[in-house]
């Protein structure tokens, strides 16, 4: 690993205790333990469950989404539990606009609920089986129910962006109505694309005075890129996942919104970047759901250099093959250069360099010349193995 890179960490612990106030704030509702682990084969057990709240309250997101209550003893417990361990974070509770699931949110003392129910055609017709009338109904007044008992209340359209156009606006404004907090356009089968994203958002914006908040699927793999555009186009809040796990394809990945949204677009987030890692870390060995080593902001890859050409650079500025406005050291990552048949004299010096080994320029392409051999064979060439043969063209085997 480059020394440059260890003793950086200042950087990020610079970085995140410097956010600059004037910056328009996005909040962050996490739903790792409710849409997450909706992914299939996941299940979590409560104290698995209190750990992750735990660990994202550590990192500062606004709202943790605990569970579903009403779906089991279980989730309710674990809920329950969630919502007494004194977090910063608001603790929410999902629930269908049914007086049932809203009393065990109730119960389970969540600071804030989260309604839905369906309203595209194909939803209403397949699943709740009842027409617009009878929508806008429910929505009234199961919403005011919620307030009745003085709990903050976050409205879904669930399918919204398959729903009617005008009926979702006239539903939105409804719910505004009937005291809604936050309203949320799910795009619940991920249909969306960036500019459709925007334009539906900019539209339901204009009508709407309260916190509007996302939830993009990621069926074809633009969930972060429609969350972004909604975040531009005037929406105030992300729903997200660490890892992006949750139903089929996922969610909009936690890492990849927060960084986009502050580094790309300047925004701010309340999370404690630095964090992110070690997250990912966690909810990979709870969910036993493993990241792809290129996998952005904290892939195994994310940092790491092979090519002669790439490591070259990086080794005299990092900038030179990474974005630069993120650094590993914001996310609580590492750069690395590997070796393998790509690397070049540069990077087999600085990685030697690391462990206490100065060959001769000739000594240095001899190890350059082996290792390229060895890995012209199919052989994944390790740091063992970068070691071993330098000590050989050295003669200190
Ligand atoms: O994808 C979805 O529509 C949901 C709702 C419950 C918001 O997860
Ligand atoms: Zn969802």
């Amino acid at each position: 690993r480059l020394n440059k890179s260890r003793c950086k960490t200042w950087v990020s612990v610079f970085y995140n205790e410097n956010k600059n106030t004037d910056k328009r704030k996005i909040k962050v509702f996490d739903t790792t333990l409710r849409d997450g682990e909706q992914t299939p084969g996941i299940s979590l057990t409560v104290d698995q469950k209190i750990k992750i709240a735990e660990q994202l309250d550590e990192l500062g997101v606004n709202y943790i989404e605990a569970g579903f209550p009403s779906s089991s003893e279980a989730e309710k417990s674990a809920v329950e539990k969630i919502a007494k361990l004194d977090l910063d974070a608001s603790v929410c509770g999902l629930a269908r606009t049914k007086k049932n699931d809203i009393d065990a949110c109730i119960d389970s003392n969540v600071d804030l609920i989260h309604t839905f129910i369906s309203t595209s055609d194909i939803q209403l017709k397949h699943t709740i089986k009842k027409d617009k009338e009878e929508v806008k109904e429910i929505v009234s007044e199961k919403i005011e129910y919620i307030k009745e008992h003085d709990v903050s209340c976050l409205f879904s359209a669930m399918d919204a962006t398959r729903t009617e156009k005008s009926f979702l606006k006239n539903l939105f404004s409804l719910a505004e109505e009937a005291g809604a907090d936050i309203i949320n356009i799910p795009d619940t089968v991920g249909v969306m694309t960036p500019e459709r994203m925007k334009k539906l958002v900019s539209d339901i914006r204009k009508d709407l005075d309260i916190t509007i908040d996302v939830h993009c699927h990621n069926d074809f793999g633009l969930a972060v890129a429609n969350t972004i555009s909604a975040i531009e186009a005037g929406a105030d809040q992300v729903q997200v996942t660490i890892n992006g796990i949750g139903e089929r394809a996922g969610n909009a990945c936690l890492q990849e919104t927060v960084m986009s949204l502050e580094s790309l677009l300047n925004l701010e987030t309340n999370i404690k970047t630095e964090k992110l890692y070690e997250i990912s870390k966690l909810v990979e060995r709870l969910t036993g759901i493993k990241l792809l080593p290129n996998s952005p902001i904290v892939g195994e890859n994310a940092f790491s250099h092979e090519s002669g050409i790439h490591a070259h650079g990086v080794i005299s500025n990092s900038e030179t093959f990474e974005p630069g406005i993120m650094t590993p050291e914001m996310v609580g990552h590492k750069r690395r250069l590997v070796a393998g048949k790509h690397m070049g004299k540069h990077s087999v010096k600085e990685m030697l360099k690391d462990s206490g080994l100065d060959p001769s320029e000739e000594e240095l392409k001899e190890i350059t010349k082996r290792i390229k051999e060895l890995a012209n064979k199919g052989k994944k060439i390790t740091e063992v193995d970068l070691y071993t043969i330098a000590e050989v063209v050295m003669g200190s085997a």
